[in-house]
C-alpha cells in the first residue's frame, strides 16, 4: 500500500530565498522542521534522508531500484553521459573508467600536484591579498586535464582550459531552470550561445580524441576510450567520448576545488586556531616542499580535510535517484516516479551524529571512525564518486602544499554562510587571504 509522502516544504519557490541566503543552513533547518526524512515538492517529488538508517536503504539498494534523476543536466552534459546512464550501461562505463582514478595511480599525479602548486605560489609576496578558491579551480582544472586527457604540453592546456571555462562558466541558469528556452532561436540568445561555445569545446576535444586514436594505448582515461571494445568488438563513437570526457572535467574540478576553499576558510577563523597550529605542527618537519607521500601520509592533514567536506557539503542532496519499483524508505512506500535521495548536507550537520555539529573540529575523525551513512561527502552505493580517491589525495596534497612553510591570515573574518553555484555550494566571496611573514 502507498504511504503518503514524508512532509516537507508546500512550495520549493517559497523555500527559494531562504535556501540562497544559507545553502548550508537551509538542510538542517527544514530536517528540525520536518525531521529527517523530508519530501522536496515538484513535477517530480523529491524525497531525501539524512537519518544513516535511511541513507543506507537507499545505497544499500539493488541499483536497478532507480534511474538517475538530473533531467536538467541532460541539455549540458548529454544523454550518455555516466552520470545519466543507468542499469548495464552504467555499470560497463564504470568498470572502464575507474583504473586511471583508482588508489596506486594516484602517486603518479603526486608530483604534478606539487608542482602546479610551488608554479601558482611562486610569485605570492608578503601582504599580498589571493583568491584562494580562484586558485585552486586553477590547480585542480589541469591536475583533471592531465589525468583525463593525458596532456602536459602547456599549449594543449592552455586551450582546453580556455574552451572549458568559457564554456562551463558561462551557461546561463535560464537556460538550466527554464527548457522552453532551449532554443537556437536564429543564432541568438543564451541558448544560442551555449550550443556554440559546445561545438568549439567538442571540435577541441575532437582533436585530441583524434590523436589518441592513432597512438598505442596508455594510463589515461582518453586512452581508455578510445581503444576499449565492448562483447561485439564495437569501439565507443566521437560522440560518447565527449560525453564522458566533459562529464569528468566538470565533475572533477570545481568541487576539489570548493574542498580546498572551504579547508583553508575554516583553518583560518579565530575560534579555529587550535587546528591551524596542530596542523602546522605536523608540517614543520617537512619543511617549505614537501614530498607528495610525506603530505599523504599525515593524519591531522587528512582529519582537516575530512572535517571540512563534512562542515561544508557541497549539495543538499546529490544526484537524485528516481524510482522505477515500489521502495521502502524510512517507513515509507514510495511509488516510481517519485524521487529519493542521501541528504549529505544533512546528514553531516546532525547532531546525533556528530556533536556540536557546525564546529570545525578535525579530532573527530582521529577519535572515532563513521560508517559510510553518517559520512558521505563522496555520496555511496553504484554512484558513488568515481573520482574520490583523487579528489582526498588532492585535497591534502594542495591544501598542505599551500601552508607549509607559510603563515597566511584571512582577509575578513565575517562569516561565510556560501553561495550556490551551479550544482555546488562554494565559498560567497571566493576566500581571500593575505600572504603573512613567515
Ligand atoms: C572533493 C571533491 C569531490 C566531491 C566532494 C565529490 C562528490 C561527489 C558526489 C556526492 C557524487 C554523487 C554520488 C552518488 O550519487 O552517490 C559524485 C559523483 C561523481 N563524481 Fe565526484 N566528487 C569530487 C571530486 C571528483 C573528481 C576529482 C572526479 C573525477 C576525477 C569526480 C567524478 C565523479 C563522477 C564521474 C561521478 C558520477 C558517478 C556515477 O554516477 O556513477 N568527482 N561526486
Amino acid at each position: 500500500m502507498p504511504t503518503p509522502l514524508p512532509p516537507g516544504p508546500r512550495s520549493l519557490l517559497l523555500a527559494m530565498p531562504a535556501y540562497l541566503r544559507d545553502p548550508i543552513g537551509w538542510g538542517p533547518a527544514a530536517a528540525r522542521r520536518y525531521g529527517d526524512t523530508f519530501t522536496l515538492p515538484g513535477a517530480t517529488p523529491l524525497v531525501i534522508t539524512g537519518d544513516p538508517a535511511g541513507i543506507k536503504q537507499i545505497y544499500g539498494a539493488d541499483p536497478d531500484t532507480f534511474t538517475p534523476h538530473a533531467d536538467n543536466m541532460e541539455f549540458l552534459l548529454g544523454g550518455g553521459s555516466l552520470i545519466l546512464v543507468g542499469g548495464a550501461a552504467h555499470r560497463r562505463l564504470r568498470r572502464l573508467l575507474a583504473p586511471p582514478f583508482q588508489g596506486a595511480r594516484m602517486r603518479a599525479y603526486g608530483r604534478g600536484i606539487l608542482d602546479r602548486c610551488a608554479a601558482a605560489t611562486s610569485t605570492w609576496r608578503e601582504g599580498q591579498t589571493v583568491a584562494v578558491h580562484h586558485l585552486a579551480q586553477r590547480i585542480s582544472l589541469e591536475i583533471i586535464l592531465e589525468a583525463v586527457f593525458g596532456v602536459h604540453d602547456p599549449a594543449a592546456m592552455a586551450e582546453l582550459t580556455q574552451r572549458l571555462h568559457s564554456f562551463v562558466d558561462r551557461v546561463s541558469p535560464l537556460i538550466v531552470l527554464i527548457p522552453a528556452l532551449r532554443r537556437e532561436l536564429g543564432g541568438v540568445g543564451p541558448y544560442a550561445a551555449f550550443t556554440r561555445r559546445r561545438r568549439e569545446l567538442f571540435a577541441a576535444f575532437d582533436r585530441r580524441i583524434a590523436e589518441a586514436r592513432g597512438q598505442p594505448p596508455g594510463d589515461d582515461m582518453l586512452s581508455l576510450l578510445v581503444h576499449t571494445r565492448d562483447e561485439d568488438g564495437r569501439s565507443m563513437s566521437d560522440q560518447e567520448i565527449r560525453e564522458q570526457l566533459l562529464l569528468f572535467v566538470v565533475a572533477g574540478h570545481e568541487t576539489t576545488a570548493i574542498a580546498v576553499a572551504w579547508a583553508i576558510d575554516a583553518l583560518h577563523r579565530q575560534e579555529n586556531r587550535h587546528a591551524l597550529d596542530r596542523l602546522r605542527a605536523e608540517l614543520h618537519p617537512l619543511g617549505p616542499a614537501p614530498e607528495p607521500d610525506a603530505l599523504a601520509a599525515l593524519p591531522y592533514l587528512d582529519a582537516v580535510c575530512q572535517e571540512a567536506l563534512r562542515r561544508y557539503p557541497l549539495a543538499l542532496a546529490p544526484s537524485p535517484r528516481r524510482l522505477l519499483r515500489p521502495f521502502e524508505l524510512m517507513g515509507h512506500t514510495l511509488q516510481p516516479g517519485v524521487a529519493v535521495a542521501a541528504a549529505i548536507g544533512v546528514a553531516h550537520l546532525r547532531e546525533l551524529t556528530f556533536a556540536d555539529p557546525l564546529a570545525f573540529r578535525p579530532e573527530r575523525f582521529l577519535e572515532r571512525k563513521y560508517s559510510p551513512f553518517e559520512f558521505l561527502p563522496y555520496g555511496g552505493g553504484a554512484r558513488r564518486c568515481l573520482g574520490a580517491p583523487l579528489a582526498g589525495y588532492e585535497l591534502r596534497l594542495i591544501v598542505g602544499a599551500l601552508l607549509a612553510g607559510r603563515r597566511l591570515r584571512l582577509a575578513s573574518q565575517r562569516p561565510d554562510l556560501g553561495r550556490v553555484r551551479a550544482a555546488n555550494v562554494g565559498p560567497a566571496h571566493g576566500v581571500r587571504v593575505i600572504v603573512e611573514a613567515q
